[in-house]
């Protein structure tokens, strides 16, 4: 097992790679006056729930529609309803809905209680249960309302990815794959060389993955933990991935390959990034089996970013590539950016 510090600004997090679940509890206040909750899905406790048991559980629902104010609203009544006060530690068990949910709740009950996750999915692994966002959609758009608060533990069993659905399995490489892309050539190229042993859930193989995909996040989140500055990098993808997983409800992962391979084809058009370098990141993503799809609606997602709440104002903030293992970020308008999408299926 494989420890990563995250410093945050009131928590300490440590993320826990290799960790088994049995040991959980090794990672739970000692003090006897606290009170575990476990916050998870039905899909956890029908996998885990003779262990999850032997603590009171509060049970929330599935998928993206569920990952709003009403499910946390419920989250928060059913800890009232088991007595819980500053003495009750939260642990959520699950893929990034169940987190999220579970560290916005914890951190607005009485006006914060401590917490932990289980992630359970690979995307939770490598990307939602690090960086201490947390926060649910409002009226249809991604996260809009939240907190920044870090869990005290993020425990990674790659056993547990062995239950998780093979659509939701493969998806989660696609954070792995923006981490090797923005800022770690080596494990771009390792992912090459390994997707096969990763697809067959290889724990050796997909622990690495992991470890290298959380060292690379934790280290830009300690240096900027409310996105700032070089924190936006982690956003490559995601601008584009929003709007497509707003407007046509595709998995999370499978939206940001699509968006990856956008902000690929625009470093491209903007003179950044040789083609063939775009052409090994679009290879990759189809080797995972994401989706790099180019037949799309421009203009309606052009419309869905406007609403995005990274906009800043007229403008956004855009990541781009000027190499495999190296991200820019640049500033542009929404005009810049419609002339740019403009026919950009030639620098795909
Ligand atoms: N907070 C962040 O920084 C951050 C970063 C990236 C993504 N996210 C959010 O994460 C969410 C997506 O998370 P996700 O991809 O983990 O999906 P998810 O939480 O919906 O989980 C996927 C499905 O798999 C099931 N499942 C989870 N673990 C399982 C296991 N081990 N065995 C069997 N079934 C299992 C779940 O019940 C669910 O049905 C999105 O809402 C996204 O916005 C947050």
């Amino acid at each position: 097992m494989r420890q990563i510090h995250v410093n945050g600004a009131s928590v300490q997090s440590r993320i826990l790679i290799g960790e088994k679940l049995e040991n959980l509890v090794r990672y739970l206040p000692e003090d006897r006056q606290f009170k575990v909750v476990v916050v998870t899905d039905s899909h956890l406790m029908q996998h885990y729930g003779d262990f999850l048991r032997q603590w009171p559980v509060i049970l929330t629902g599935t998928g993206e529609k569920n990952k709003n104010i009403e499910s946390v609203s419920q989250i928060l009544s059913e800890l009232v309803r088991l007595e819980a006060d500053r003495t009750t530690f939260v642990v959520g068990v699950g893929g990034g809905i169940v987190c999220d949910m579970t560290g916005f709740a914890a951190s607005i009950y009485m006006r914060g209680l401590r917490f932990g996750f289980v992630s359970t999915t690979l995307l939770s692994q490598v990307d939602a249960s690090v960086g201490g966002k947390n926060g649910v959609n409002l009226m249809g758009f991604k996260n809009m309302v939240g907190t920044f608060q870090q869990p005290e533990f993020v425990l990674c069993d790659p056993e547990m990815l062995k239950t998780l659905d093979e659509k939701e399995f493969r998806a989660g490489f696609a954070e792995i794959i923006k981490a090797g892309a923005i800022s770690d050539a080596d494990l771009f190229h390792l992912l090459e060389l390994s997707a096969p042993r990763a697809l067959e859930r290889d724990s050796q193989v997909l622990e690495e993955l992991v470890y290298r995909s959380v060292e690379i996040k934790a280290g830009v989140v300690s240096r900027d933990e409310k996105e700032q500055g070089e924190r936006r990098i982690l956003n490559f993808g995601h601008t584009f991935g929003h709007a497509l997983e707003h407007m046509t409800g595709m998995l999370h992962g499978e939206a940001i390959g699509i968006g990856m391979t956008i902000a690929a084809a625009l470093s491209v058009r903007m003179g950044l990034l040789p083609h063939t370098e775009a052409n090994r990141l679009k290879a990759l993503s189809s080797a995972f089996n994401l989706p790099v799809d180019t037949a799309l609606d421009m203009p309606g997602l052009l419309l869905s970013i406007r609403k995005d709440k990274k906009r800043e104002g007229d403008a956004l903030h855009l990541v781009l590539l000027n190499q495999i293992g190296h991200a820019v970020v640049q500033k542009i308008t929404f005009a810049e950016l419609e002339q740019l999408t403009h026919d950009l299926r030639k620098y795909f």
